[in-house]
C-alpha cells in the first residue's frame, strides 16, 4: 500500500476532487496546498499588507473535513473567489511563501498516510512520496469544470473569461522560476479529459493498492 501519495497538475484537472474521494476510500489525510496558497492570498487581499508582512505571523489549518482555517478564523468559502485564485498564483512566486508553506506541509505529511495536492508537490514538496500522480486535462475541459463549479456555488459566470484566467494561471505556475508546475520524473501522467471522476478515482485507487 502506498502511504504518501502527491497529486499534482494545473488548476481545473480535477486534484481536488479526486483526491478527496480517494483519501475517504483509503481512510487517508487529505491535504490541499492550493487551499494554503489561497488563504496566504487572501490575508494580503483583505489586510491591505505587504505579502512578507503577512507570511511572518500567520495561522494556517485544515481540518479533516476540508475546513480553512485563516488566523483562527474560518475561510473555506473566502478563499474560492476568482479573485483569490488570480491572488494565490501571486503570492506562489514567492520564494519566502513557498519556503514556509512548503516546510508546513511537510510537517503535515509525518501524521499518518496522506494524500496531498498541488503543483510541486512531487517535485518539491515530497520528492519521495511512495506514488506521485500527474492529473491535466485540456483547458477547455478544465474551464468547463470551473466554469459549472462556480455556476453551482451562486459566482456569476463567464466560460471565455475563465478560460483565459486558466490559460493565464497555467502560464504563470509553470513559468516562474521557483517550484514551477511540472511533472516529477517518476510520476504517473492521468489525462482526465474524457474520463469520469469515478474513473479516475478507480485508476489512482489501483496504483495505491498496488
Ligand atoms: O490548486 P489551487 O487552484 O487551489 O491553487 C491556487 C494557486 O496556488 C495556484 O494558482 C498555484 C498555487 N499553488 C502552488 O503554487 N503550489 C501548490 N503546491 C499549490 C498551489
Amino acid at each position: 500500500m502506498k502511504k504518501i501519495i502527491a497529486v499534482d497538475g494545473p488548476a481545473g484537472a480535477g486534484k481536488s476532487t479526486v483526491s478527496k474521494i480517494v483519501a475517504a476510500r483509503l481512510g487517508y489525510t487529505y491535504i490541499d496546498t492550493g487551499a494554503m496558497y489561497r488563504a496566504v492570498a487572501l490575508k494580503v487581499l483583505e489586510n491591505g499588507k505587504s505579502v512578507e508582512d503577512v507570511i511572518r505571523d500567520i495561522e494556517i489549518k485544515l481540518d479533516e473535513a476540508g475546513k480553512v482555517f485563516l488566523d483562527g478564523r474560518e475561510v473555506t468559502k473566502e478563499i474560492r473567489t476568482p479573485e483569490v485564485s488570480r491572488g494565490a498564483s501571486d503570492v506562489a512566486k514567492c520564494g519566502f511563501v513557498r519556503k514556509k508553506l512548503t516546510e508546513l506541509q511537510r510537517q503535515m505529511a509525518t501524521q499518518g498516510s496522506v494524500i496531498m495536492d498541488g503543483r510541486d508537490i512531487g517535485t518539491q514538496v515530497l520528492p519521495n512520496a511512495d506514488l506521485k500522480i500527474f492529473l491535466t486535462a485540456t483547458v477547455e475541459e478544465r474551464a468547463r469544470r470551473r466554469f459549472e463549479e462556480l455556476k453551482a456555488k451562486g459566482f456569476a459566470a463567464d466560460f471565455e473569461q475563465i478560460k483565459k484566467e486558466i490559460s493565464l494561471r497555467d502560464k504563470q505556475d509553470s513559468e516562474r522560476e521557483i517550484a514551477p508546475l511540472a511533472m516529477a520524473e517518476d510520476a504517473i501522467l492521468l489525462d482526465t479529459t474524457n474520463l469520469t471522476i469515478e474513473q479516475v478515482v478507480a485508476k489512482i485507487l489501483r496504483l495505491a493498492q498496488a
